[in-house]
């Protein structure tokens, strides 16, 4: 247990800052045994927003070395400051004022990989949210900008590449063998979007030549060995600049912006002002080492880094509650790129899986929040699917309501009224009502409030009127502004054309090109000119990040799956009809009746495989079962056993009954055409490894040959990997085993690739069994310090590998529960990260979730927990 309990912060007690610092001079000296860091800040009193204040300066540090501090020129005496543990209190300053303060760091011993640290043989930052505040005292909060001028100084030989934001402005070599380069940043920043790398790298080039004509320089740098494997990140670059500038009018405002790959980083990758700093996993990828899942997610990551420059960077947060003003934003407007790229439905899927399974389940657990929270204990741990995905559906809503015009216009005047400045959803949201000339005030409670709305909606058919009624009840007692895209089918499948009953619905005007704007308890629509009863397709495209509840009979749904234009509801429906089936054998288990699967299921999907109307990649997706945990999700008592029989029951009977047309279709597409990443090959590779992985479950035939064949002659890793998953998730253990091992031969030397190697094991159903997650922890190629093989082996195991993580005799949790206590002093923000999959405890049948509660006291019981730890632990025992 703590000493002292952390305490929570509150956005009501939000003040701006005392001080202003105008310039910020940063000098690092790097050595192997210790960095000194000496800055000069050139600040004065805030009197704009506390006139009069003539208090002390308080700055926030923590784990430096003070060395020494000058005002004006003068050394300050120990009586003239205090020190503690998180901060430095200088009692007495002028009005204006120059600070100068040298401390020394650790980064060789910094294994949190906050601030300054080590990664592989190269120093490299990370700032946000906090991290600054590790590398000299200062202002370490976003409202605090200011034009930051950088020297590096280090040993030549060992660090030739030295970086920082901005320009470089002046090098230097020096007799001792070391040299230094100076940057200069000539916009205005947070210091969480500080950024310093130094190390030995090769560089890939190019240029962008800018919508008014400029060119740009950009560069890649990576370790020697990987610069193979820079070409797409480029290209993902060079394509998201063009669509910021077509799409949003955002042109690039620097002449140089630099990327750089490092192997230990507790994210993905972070948008530092012209020195992005990445995830290796999240920018190198060549054929032969990543998989098309890799590509995509590269494409994304780039965008979403490069899109920051504006929506973060130019336009930053005032306070930490402000997140997601950026990173909601931010990921609307990388959805929106992906979704350009490649399927928009497919990429709508995704997204709204994610929020259904994840978010929804994050939104009815113990560390539920807003959109924007009232408080946090550590703002780490607020990196969340809530702050991330709901803050994207809920900028997608405000698109939807306004029109994309319309939110164009918000978007323009947002940026233009607040470029250079810190602020709030709230002025993000003005902006939108004030370019469009209406009020969001009710829609504002998406920001405001946790939790996931319900809505039921009840049908009646009047024959004789020929009039059709949707009634739609909304759960919150205070309403939410929730619009609803809906559709009704007629006989052929068609869309209807929809004429609203003025004098009998509730609001005639609500209801505008497809989206009615549900914004009362309860309201009910009447369409007229209905000649028979119509099959409603409602929450089209997943409008509103919301649960929707209609009595949809199974003919219905096969119905819709078949007929509705709206590809997320086509989807949909097969999703919930596949979902009522698995529903219908867990209930048959229980009662310990034979296993029944609806033959209707089996015909719809069959016939999904002739559709020719159907591209490869919504094929691929919609032939996949509900997963574990979106199953899980909709339960209102989660026993995974009897979900995972369920639903491998039913796999199993698809599998038989469609396997000589699976296996007529995987052959189809298993042609060799060199591998390219586009989109249109990457949907073949899904659907052929989609039609494999089924072929490997079906009980008839022996497909395993297949499996074999594809891994042993492929010349790409998504095809390599689909295989060897393929084998590891059957039960062909033999050949897996064989497969593993020679892949592990063949590419030790390549930490990504076995990166993945050791996932696909962790994840497995089969391989994934406790035993074998404790041999994966001692192999070789472990390293519980390295962020990427702590998230491959123990977070696969724990997120993907329900069956072994909820193992009967509870050894998954205590596995769990073993390593986020070793994490927790290594790397707090990982070992808190860990903790999700045993928070949910309250949701599973009674021994479990007891047995996982057990591990939660014993991680609450340890000395010296982690702030990150202790607010996710305290937060799940607590009730
Ligand atoms: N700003 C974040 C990175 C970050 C978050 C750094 C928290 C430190 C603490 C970055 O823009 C981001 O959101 N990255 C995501 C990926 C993105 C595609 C959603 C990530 O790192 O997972
Ligand atoms: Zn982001």
């Amino acid at each position: 247990m703590q000493d002292t309990q952390p305490k929570s912060i509150y956005l009501k007690d939000y003040q701006p800052p005392h001080f202003v610092i105008e310039e910020t001079h940063l000098r690092f000296d790097l050595f192997e045994e210790y960095s000194q860091v000496d800055s000069r800040l050139v600040m004065r009193r805030n009197h704009q927003q506390h006139a009069g204040y003539t208090g002390p300066l308080v700055l926030v540090g923590q784990q430096l070395e003070l060395l020494s501090i000058k005002v004006d020129g003068e050394l300050l005496t120990a009586d003239e400051y205090q020190v503690e543990d998180d901060s430095l209190t200088i009692n007495t300053v002028a009005d204006d004022f120059i600070l100068e303060i040298s401390t020394r760091i650790e980064p060789q011993n910094n294994t949190a990989l906050e601030g300054l640290y080590k990664s592989g043989g190269m120093f490299c930052t990370q700032c946000e949210a906090e991290g600054f505040r590790r590398i000299t005292y200062y202002l370490d909060r976003p409202d605090v900008m200011s034009i930051f001028t950088t020297e590096v100084i280090a040993d030549a030989s060992k660090y030739p590449i030295l970086l920082s934001n901005g320009n470089a402005v002046q090098r230097e070599t020096f007799a001792s063998g070391r040299h230094s380069v100076t940057w200069h940043d000539p916009h205005k920043k947070p210091c969480y979007l500080f950024a310093l790398v130094a190390g030995s790298l090769l560089v890939k080039e190019d240029t962008f030549k800018t919508m008014s004509g400029r060119t740009v320089d950009l560069q890649i740098f990576v370790e020697p060995q990987n610069i193979d494997k820079t070409d797409y990140a480029m290209d993902a670059l060079k394509r998201s600049m063009k669509w910021d500038e077509e799409k949003y009018g955002r042109e690039y405002d620097l002449d140089i912006f630099m990327i750089v790959a490092v192997d230990d980083f507790n994210m993905g990758a972070m948008e530092n002002k012209g020195l992005n700093i990445f995830n290796s996993s999240c920018v190198l990828a060549n054929p032969q080492t990543a998989t098309d899942s890799a590509y995509q997610r590269i494409e994304a990551i780039v965008a979403h880094e490069y899109f920051h420059n504006w929506s973060g960077n130019r336009v930053t947060c005032r306070d930490w509650f402000q997140l997601s003003l950026k990173e909601g934003f931010t990921v609307y407007r990388d959805a929106q790129f992906t979704a350009d790229m490649n399927s928009a439905t497919v990429k709508r899927i995704e997204d709204a899986a994610l929020m259904r399974t994840v978010q929804f389940a994050e939104d009815a657990g113990p560390m539920a929040h807003p959109v924007q929270p009232d408080s946090f204990i550590e703002i780490s741990n607020f990196y969340t699917v809530t702050i991330y995905e709901k803050g994207c559906e809920v900028v997608g809503m405000i698109n939807k309501l306004l029109g994309d015009e319309g939110f164009r216009k918000g978007s323009d005047l947002y940026f233009d009224r607040h470029d250079g400045q810190a602020v709030t959803i709230n002025e993000f949201v003005s902006a939108m009502e004030d370019a469009n000339n209406l009020s969001l005030t009710q829609f504002k409670r998406w920001y405001k409030s946790a939790g996931t709305p319900i809505v039921d909606v009840v049908s009646q058919y009047d024959d004789v009127a020929k009039t059709y009624t949707l009634n739609f009840k909304q759960s919150c007692a205070e309403p939410f502004l929730i619009p609803i895209e809906l559709g009704l089918l007629g006989e052929s499948g068609q869309d209807l054309e929809l004429v609203m009953d003025e004098n009998t619905s509730s609001k005639g005007d609500s209801f505008n090109g497809g989206i009615f704007q549900l914004t009362e308890k309860e309201q009910t629509l009447v369409f007229t000119g209905i000649e028979k009863e119509p099959v409603p397709s409602l929450l089209r495209d997943f409008s509103a990040p919301i649960k929707l509840n209609y009595d949809y009979s199974r003919d219905q749904l096969l119905f819709l799956l078949q007929y509705d234009s709206d590809g997320f509801n086509c989807w949909d429906a097969g999703q919930k009809l596949a979902l009522d089936v698995i529903y219908e054998v867990m209930s048959q288990q229980q009662a310990n009746l034979p296993l029944m699967v609806d033959p209707r299921l089996l015909t719809a999907y069959g016939s999904l495989l002739q559709r020719d109307d159907l591209d490869h990649a919504m094929l691929a997706k919609m032939l996949i079962l509900p997963s574990i945990s979106y199953i899980a999700e909709t339960q209102e008592e989660i026993d995974i056993h009897a979900i995972n029989q369920a639903r491998t029951h039913v796999q199993t009977i698809l599998a038989d009954a469609l396997a000589a047309d699976l296996e007529i279709l995987y052959k189809r597409l298993n042609i060799t055409q060199g591998y390219l990443p586009e989109p249109g090959q990457m949907a073949q590779r899904g659907l052929k490894n989609a039609a494999l992985s089924y072929l490997l479950k079906a009980t008839s035939g022996d497909y395993k040959a297949l499996a074999v064949n594809q891994f042993e002659n492929n010349d790409n890793m998504t095809d390599s990997m689909a295989a060897l998953a393929s084998l590891v998730n059957s039960n062909h253990s033999l050949e897996a085993r064989s497969a593993l091992d020679s892949f592990y031969q063949q590419w030790k030397a390549e930490p990504l690739v076995v990166n993945q190697w050791l996932a696909v094991q962790a994840g497995s159903a089969e391989y994934g069994h406790v035993e074998n997650i404790q041999k994966l922890l001692s192999h070789e190629a472990f390293d519980i310090k390295n962020p990427n093989k702590v998230r491959s082996v123990i977070g696969t195991f724990a997120g993907q590998s329900l069956v072994n993580f909820h193992a009967e005799d509870g050894s998954g949790y205590q596995l769990l529960a073993d390593n986020i206590i070793s994490l927790n002093t290594l790397n707090p923000q990982i070992a808190s990260r860990l903790v999700a999959p045993l928070s949910k405890w309250r949701r599973y049948v009674d021994q479990q979730g007891q047995q996982m509660k057990q591990q939660l006291q014993r991680i609450m019981a340890q000395p010296a927990l982690s702030k990150d730890v202790y607010e996710v632990v305290s937060k799940s025992l607590s009730l």
